[in-house]
């Protein structure tokens, strides 16, 4: 009997000779290097992830999708799946004109034939598809400070897959996930989408789940993009295969995905539903918070609890998947096991320990009880983080020229290495620009490239286990931030805004620039001619007027302390 979530989907790669023809004609085109969101989008677009669409949406699918979740032809599409590229890329495109989309590498993955170029409204995508133009929204962000600012939309024609060395065995296609349920007899299959580690509340859940649904389990974790800050996917994959083997074998199977999560919660479930359905699943699991991007920069959520469920709820039919929910699952002391939340019997204790908690008890070496997770489970997670005493961070200074930020950081690099344990590199704001930023001026652009260099030194710093000390201006807030997000990926940021006031940085113009800067000598100086976006949430605040260096050192230090980076 063949089942429609079972028979093969259609997929946009041509035959391999074809391949072969076009890889080598597509050399002499125009090429566009995929970011990393592209790549995995680009990914599930050709291996039929993504079906029904057929390329990168066109103006008027996209307006759909953005509007009421639709394509322009009627089917339901809650995600703009578009290409972003920069002015100065599309100013040389026109529609009817292919280009070859190529990965990091400069490999040629796939065609791209252009019919439509536009410049989108990113607030009204942000409002309609995220539910607000915050910032604080990670895909928000990243569509107002990283995606480009037009979008080309076309039909895709696929030449190969992206290429991975990790995990082979573990990532499957649709098809292919569909060809092996037919081979096991597998009818109905609910699937688990995940972008944290499995502890005993999923698993529970996953069990109840699959009990109810009276079906098969796939576990299908995310490791394309997930929210930043995430345990990375390496170290979860490695918590996944730990715990495989506490499920049965004859009934569950796991298989991991290359998706770019936008964490837009109701949407994104409803998204997620569809592309289960096309890896032939036919039920999937929609708990608490479904893909929630944390708190808005208000500190309220963006998303209600179960909005994904009713969203989800809504569309079922069309979804073609049928949804299983879930309340939150929590711990019940006296029965020893789990139980979803509102289900809880009377008079007894509920113990839980929430994702900010787990994060917690890691960085400082706390115990992890057994009853939340498993004891492999938490060894990998200690592995990849170790408690924060032991791992990188970097100290960021900003301020204005003059204001002390090089005077402290030296300070502080000699205390932190009398201290000792770890490796501690400054990168001043004079010494990056002879050494790595030699070239470039004081133009925004410039500015922005020059702290992104920095940002990007301090996060393999930081990712390696040592100490980075930054002390450039950075008057932006947009790049501070992203280069907080680069370093956070690896471990702390701690901003130190040195906010010494202008009058006085002027008053000391040790370098007599500011002179210059007055008489108009010296073009775009910071805090004469150019702004100065002074932080709002820095870690610490110090001024150096009337106080002398060492204390603004020692303060740095105490801070550092209160935040378990060091033991002074
Ligand atoms: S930025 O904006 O972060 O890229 O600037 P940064 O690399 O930290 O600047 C390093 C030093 O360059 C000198 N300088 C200027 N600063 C600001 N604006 C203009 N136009 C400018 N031209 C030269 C200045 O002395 C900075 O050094 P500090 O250590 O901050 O005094």
């Amino acid at each position: 009997m063949s089942l429609p979530n079972l028979a093969p989907i259609p997929e946009l790669y041509v035959s391999h000779e074809s391949a072969l023809k076009l890889k080598a004609e597509a050399g002499n085109l125009p090429s566009w290097d995929l970011t990393a969101r592209q790549i995995c989008d680009l990914e599930l677009l050709m291996n039929g992830g993504f079906y029904p669409l057929k390329g990168f949406l066109t103006e008027a699918d996209y307006d759909g999708v953005v509007e009421n979740m639709r394509l322009a032809d009627g089917s339901l599409w809650p995600m703009p799946i578009t290409l972003d590229v920069t002015e100065k890329f599309a100013e040389g495109i026109e529609p009817g004109q292919d280009i070859a989309l190529r990965d990091q590498e400069g490999v040629i993955l796939a065609i791209l034939s252009v019919t439509d170029k536009w410049e989108p409204n990113k607030s009204r995508e942000a409002e309609k598809v995220f539910g607000a133009d915050d910032l604080a929204h990670p895909a928000v962000n990243y569509l107002h400070h990283t995606a480009g600012k037009i979008y080309l939309g076309g039909p895709i024609t696929g030449i190969q897959q992206p290429v991975h060395y990790d995990f082979k065995a573990r990532r499957d296609t649709p098809n292919e996930l569909r060809a092996y349920f037919r081979k096991l007899g597998w009818r109905k299959i609910v699937a688990f989408q995940t972008r944290n580690p499995l502890h005993r509340a999923h698993q529970e859940l996953t069990f109840r789940a699959a009990r109810e649904a009276q079906a098969n389990l796939m576990i299908h974790p995310v490791v394309g993009m997930t929210k930043p800050g995430d345990v990375d996917h390496f170290t979860r994959v490695r918590c996944y295969e730990a715990v495989l083997d506490k499920y049965p074998q004859s009934t569950t199977t796991m298989s991991l995905l290359n998706l770019a999560m936008r964490m837009a919660g109701p949407r994104e479930a409803v998204w997620h539903g569809l592309i289960r359905r096309n890896h032939g699943c036919t039920h999937f699991i929609v708990g608490r918070d479904h893909a929630g991007p944390g708190k808005n920069s208000a500190g309220q959520d963006f998303y209600g609890p179960y909005d994904a469920q009713d969203l989800f709820k809504a569309h079922e039919e069309e979804i073609g998947v049928t949804m299983v929910d879930f309340k939150h699952m929590v711990y019940v002391q006296e029965k020893a096991q789990y139980y979803p939340a509102n289900e809880v019997p009377e008079g007894c204790t509920v113990l839980d320990i929430s994702g900010t908690e787990l994060r917690r008890r890691l960085r400082e070496g706390l115990e992890i009880p057994e009853w939340f997770s498993f004891p492999e489970v938490v060894t990998e997670l200690r592995r990849t983080s170790p408690p924060r005493a032991q791992q990188g961070f970097t100290v960021f200074f900003t301020g204005l020229s003059g204001s002390g930020k090089s005077t402290i950081a030296n300070a502080l690099m000699v205390k932190l290495m009398e201290m000792g344990g770890r490796p501690v590199t400054l990168l001043d704001g004079d010494v990056v620009r002879k050494h790595l930023s030699s070239e470039l001026g004081f133009s925004k652009e410039h500015r922005d490239i020059n702290i992104k260099r920095i940002g990007y030194v301090a996060s393999e710093i930081t990712k390696n286990g040592g100490i980075a000390i930054c002390a450039p201006i950075a008057p932006y807030t947009a790049t501070r931030r992203a280069v907080r997000e680069m370093i956070e990926a690896y471990g702390a940021f701690v901003e130190v805004h040195v906010a010494t006031a202008l009058e006085e940085c002027e008053a000391r113009d040790r370098k007599g620039l500011y002179k210059l800067a007055r008489e108009g000598k010296i073009k775009e100086f910071t805090g004469i001619s150019d702004p100065y976006e002074a932080p709002t949430a820095a870690e610490l605040v110090v001024d150096t007027k009337d106080v002398d260096v060492d204390h603004c050192a020692h303060q740095v230090i105490l801070k550092l302390e209160s935040l378990g980076l060091i033991r002074a």
